[in-house]
């Protein structure tokens, strides 16, 4: 009896150090990472309207922002498959391949600045870049506000969606309609975002070792934050530079923005969240396989041979951060008009 006694007061000790050890690594992860919110977040200088969010997502799926009439934000950032196009690097205009591979779209709105190599501010600032370059929609200003204006319905909806200016339709409003969209592809609800808001069993024990290694072997440092990444810069191949097949050297990375040659090679920290929908990897796009992936940064970055069950267990929970796709309804694109400008190849 008495031993029996003793049985229960270990198995109690036990059970209780145990969940000591698992709060600790929930308050270790909570001091480096937070939940994607479940509302769209609010953009400096840009408010949120129903109107003005429905016009970007029109414009998301318009093809006549291309001069070819073909191609769509949403062609090379599918919002059906990830916010990308799986492909290693985009096919736009012409079937010319672009040197980069696509990011999602999906939380993009919590980077701190866009692109590989953040050159560009904001999503605004980001949404007039593609229309306009000859690799992906080979569009001009000029040409997408005569398009817009040649659609009743256009003219209509930017007046409601940008009330009290004079001559609403013009290149800097749709980038602006485009980044109100963009605001609401966020991906709350992830296993991982209920695990840090007291959800134990959202993850199984070989996810929370992979969460202990993520933040042991230093990945954490550079893949932190709500969207695990995109706030800062760091050389791809801080410690063993990668072989030229995922690290083309044509491609020098942010000191083309920059101009100081220490920021050669040097590449924001990719966001992680929904990672497994996010194939091929790098900005590359040489390295299909994630587990191959994160093999890769432990070399590359922190100059360390993980072991595969090290790369396994990280892989399983990086494959948490995958939340709730937002759901988008398909719009109906107003009918081109005799004023409409021709398709051109
Ligand atoms: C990058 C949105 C059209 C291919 C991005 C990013 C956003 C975005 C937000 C940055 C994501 C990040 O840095 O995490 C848009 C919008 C478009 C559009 C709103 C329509 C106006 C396209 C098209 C293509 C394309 C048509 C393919 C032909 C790419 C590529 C990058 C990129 C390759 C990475 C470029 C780099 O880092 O240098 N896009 N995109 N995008 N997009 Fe698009
Ligand atoms: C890219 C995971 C450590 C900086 C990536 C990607 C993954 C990843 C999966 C590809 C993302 C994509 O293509 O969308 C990890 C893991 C790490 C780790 C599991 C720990 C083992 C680090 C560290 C740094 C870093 C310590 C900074 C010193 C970067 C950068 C990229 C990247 C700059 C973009 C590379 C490019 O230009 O293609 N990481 N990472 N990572 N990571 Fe890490």
């Amino acid at each position: 009896r008495k031993m029996s006694g003793l049985c229960i007061a270990i198995g109690l000790a036990m059970v209780s150090s145990s969940a000591v050890i698992a709060d600790e690594l929930r308050v270790r992860a909570n001091a480096l990472f937070s939940a994607v919110p479940t509302e769209a977040p609010e953009i400096e200088g840009n408010v949120l309207t129903p109107e003005k969010v429905e016009l970007g997502k029109m414009l998301f799926f318009e093809p006549r922002l291309s001069s070819s009439h073909l191609i769509s934000c949403n062609t090379c950032h599918n919002v059906g498959m990830g916010g990308h196009d799986y492909l290693p690097v985009s096919i736009g205009h012409g079937w010319q391949k672009g040197p980069r591979n696509a990011p999602t779209v999906f939380n993009a709105v919590f980077n701190a600045a866009q692109f590989w190599d953040g050159r560009a501010a904001d999503l605004a600032e980001q949404a007039k870049g593609p229309v306009q370059a000859g690799v992906e929609m080979s569009s001009t200003p000029a040409r997408v506000v005569a398009t817009l204006n040649s659609m009743p319905e256009y003219i209509e909806r930017f007046k409601a969606s940008f009330p009290g200016e004079a001559d609403p339709v013009t290149f800097d409003n749709m980038a602006v309609a485009i980044e109100a969209f963009e605001a609401t592809l966020i991906t709350p609800n992830a296993r991982f975002d209920q695990y840090l808001g007291g959800a134990d069993d959202a993850l199984t024990s070989d996810e929370k070792e992979g969460l202990a290694l993520f933040m042991d072997k230093g990945c954490a440092a550079c893949h932190a934050g709500v969207n695990f990444g995109g706030q800062q810069y760091f050389p791809f191949g801080l410690v063993t530079r990668p072989g030229a097949d995922i690290l083309p050297p044509g491609d020098r990375g942010r000191v083309e923005v920059t101009n100081t040659a220490s920021d050669e090679y040097v590449f924001r920290a990719a966001p992680l969240r929904n990672i497994e929908l996010t194939a091929p990897y790098f900005h590359s796009g040489a390295v299909w396989d994630l587990e191959e992936a994160v093999a890769v940064m432990g070399t590359s970055q922190l100059g360390t041979e993980l072991n595969d069950e090290q790369v396994q267990k990280i892989t399983a929970f990086l494959r948490t951060l995958t939340g709730d796709i937002p759901e988008v309804v398909y719009p109906i694109l107003p009918v081109s008009t005799a004023t409409t400008p021709k398709p051109v190849d």
